[in-house]
């Protein structure tokens, strides 16, 4: 239940010790202040009042020496619209006021249902450094914060070398290109997967041998990849699938046995972790995207890291137009400009240093999600794995076969109620310029997910409140089509 308006005032006279037990019975991390009159004269949040005690404040000094009085509100008369463009996750909840100044009502995300799959957090170091770019002149891709942002994905993941590029699609043609794939070799890729997987196997001239999913995990399926095996196979490219690791020792098994080399997608999954390994330090070379939407993000941009120097120094000439370190303009191979610049590496190095909080908020958003439809039995839920760390890129659930529900009518009454989703991908196999490289083989659980899978959102300022009411939203339709 939202709280009325009267649940989140408190009197400017009140105890820190009123407001935080006022904060803490309404779960909106803020309350509105207000004086003799009922005018509203200032907004206290959660963190005002830790940053209050780090001053060495105590509970019982009054909300007056504490409030913040640089506030957004709005008359009581304004139009939602208007309303919905000022609410994002800095501006949270806006006190709305009748012409004295008294607060009457607020407007919150969570009352005005508006919830997107994802949305980049910038709140930390992410506009100093991209200003000391521009103050300093270093914009272009030579500057301090690309080496730190490499240095720091490295040291993150626990591989020797890192190099940054200005996507994840590039990063994976980067990879192949520099471990000499080309033409004639083939690749096994999963058939759910988002296009750029395959598409940078075709770039590089080689074939894409398209392999089923498994029907727990949603990402490659071993079995199927050990079929798909010829003399011709040069590589395994597994897909670590919304934030779940594949089944590496399986894939790293097969590709022992058969001296393939592994080049690990781990665009959706960066924190993730398999038997204590990172995702991206289980394989020859592994990437990563930092598009908008994903777990860290630099607008555009891209990652390879390396367990072998003499590749990750070729990648890096491929990189830079495939020039010659020691002799400018001098060019040993057709390379590519795929750098990244200073100012996207600059927001990379902010989000570095918030890794550990944003992917353990990720773990946390997928735990409520769990115990909040783990009780559905129409929906078949991420699998978890003792020895896994899943870290819900995309929250998915899929639809079981009880599921009376059509997935896309399920789409619409989400969307409804302001719950943006997105349809699991479609399957690589089905779409017009991957046909030709499909074998004899079917696809059947693609093929499923594809059809009944919907990603929820899973943008890190999501509330657990917010997540209640989704799965509560989601609960209700199921019910609603048993009557
Ligand atoms: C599995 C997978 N691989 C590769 C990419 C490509 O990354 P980018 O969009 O940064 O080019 C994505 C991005 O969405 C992805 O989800």
């Amino acid at each position: 239940m939202t709280p009325t308006i009267d649940q989140l005032l408190v009197k400017k006279t009140d105890s820190l010790e009123t407001v935080l037990r006022t904060i803490d019975a309404s779960a909106q991390g803020i309350c509105f202040v207000v004086d003799e009159d009922q005018k509203l004269v200032g907004i206290l949040t959660d963190g005002d009042i830790r940053r209050a005690f780090m001053n060495r404040l105590t509970l019982s000094t009054a909300a007056v020496e504490v409030m913040n009085t640089n506030f957004t509100s709005r008359s009581i008369d304004t139009p939602r619209e208007e309303l919905l463009q000022l609410l994002d996750h800095r501006i949270r909840h806006i006190p709305l006021l009748n012409e004295t100044g008294q607060p009457v009502d607020y407007a919150c995300i969570h009352r005005y249902n508006r919830f997107p799959v994802s949305e980049p957090e910038l709140g930390g170091n992410e506009l100093e450094y991209v200003t000391n770019c521009i103050k300093t002149n270093w914009i272009s891709s030579a500057g301090k914060y690309v080496r730190d942002f490499e240095a720091m994905v490295a040291e993150y993941c626990n591989v020797p070398y890192a190099a940054a590029v200005s996507n994840g699609t590039v990063a994976l043609h980067l990879a192949l290109d520099a471990l000499g794939i080309g033409k004639g070799d083939e690749v096994i890729v999963p058939d759910l997967t988002f296009a750029a997987s395959i598409n940078a196997i075709i770039y590089c001239g080689a074939t894409p041998v398209i392999v089923d999913i498994d029907p727990t995990t949603w990402n490659i399926c071993p079995k199927a990849t050990k079929r798909a095996i010829t003399s011709k196979t040069k590589a395994i490219m597994p897909v670590h699938l919304y934030g779940l690791p594949a089944e590496m020792d399986a894939i790293r098994d097969l590709a022992k046995k058969h001296n393939l080399l592994i080049v690990e997608d781990a665009a959706e999954a960066i924190g993730s972790i398999y038997k204590g390994k990172k995702a991206g330090s289980m394989s020859d070379v592994a990437t990563f995207s930092f598009y908008g939407n994903k777990t860290i993000t630099t607008g555009e941009g891209g990652m390879v890291l390396f367990q072998d120097e003499e590749t990750y120094k070729k990648a890096i000439v491929l990189r830079d137009h495939g020039m010659d370190k020691n002799k400018r303009y001098w060019h040993n191979f057709v390379g590519y400009n795929y750098r990244l610049t200073n100012l996207q590496a600059a927001i990379g190095v902010a989000q570095m240093e918030r890794i550990d909080d944003i992917v353990a908020r990720k773990i946390e958003l997928g735990k409520l999600y769990n115990e909040g439809l783990k009780d559905i039995a129409e929906f078949q839920l991420p699998a978890s794995f003792k020895d896994v760390t899943n870290t819900y890129w995309l929250y998915t659930i899929v639809l079981n076969d009880n599921c009376e529900l059509d997935r896309d009518t399920l789409i619409g009454k989400l969307q409804q109620n302001g719950i943006e989703t997105r349809p699991v991908f479609y399957p690589l196999h089905a779409m017009p310029p991957y046909q030709q490289y499909v074998r004899d083989e079917e696809y059947p659980v693609a093929d499923r997910v594809s059809k009944r899978g919907i990603c929820l959102p899973s943008y890190l300022s999501l509330q657990p409140s917010e997540i209640e009411f989704i799965c509560g939203v989601l609960r209700k339709q199921v019910s609603l089509v048993k009557l």
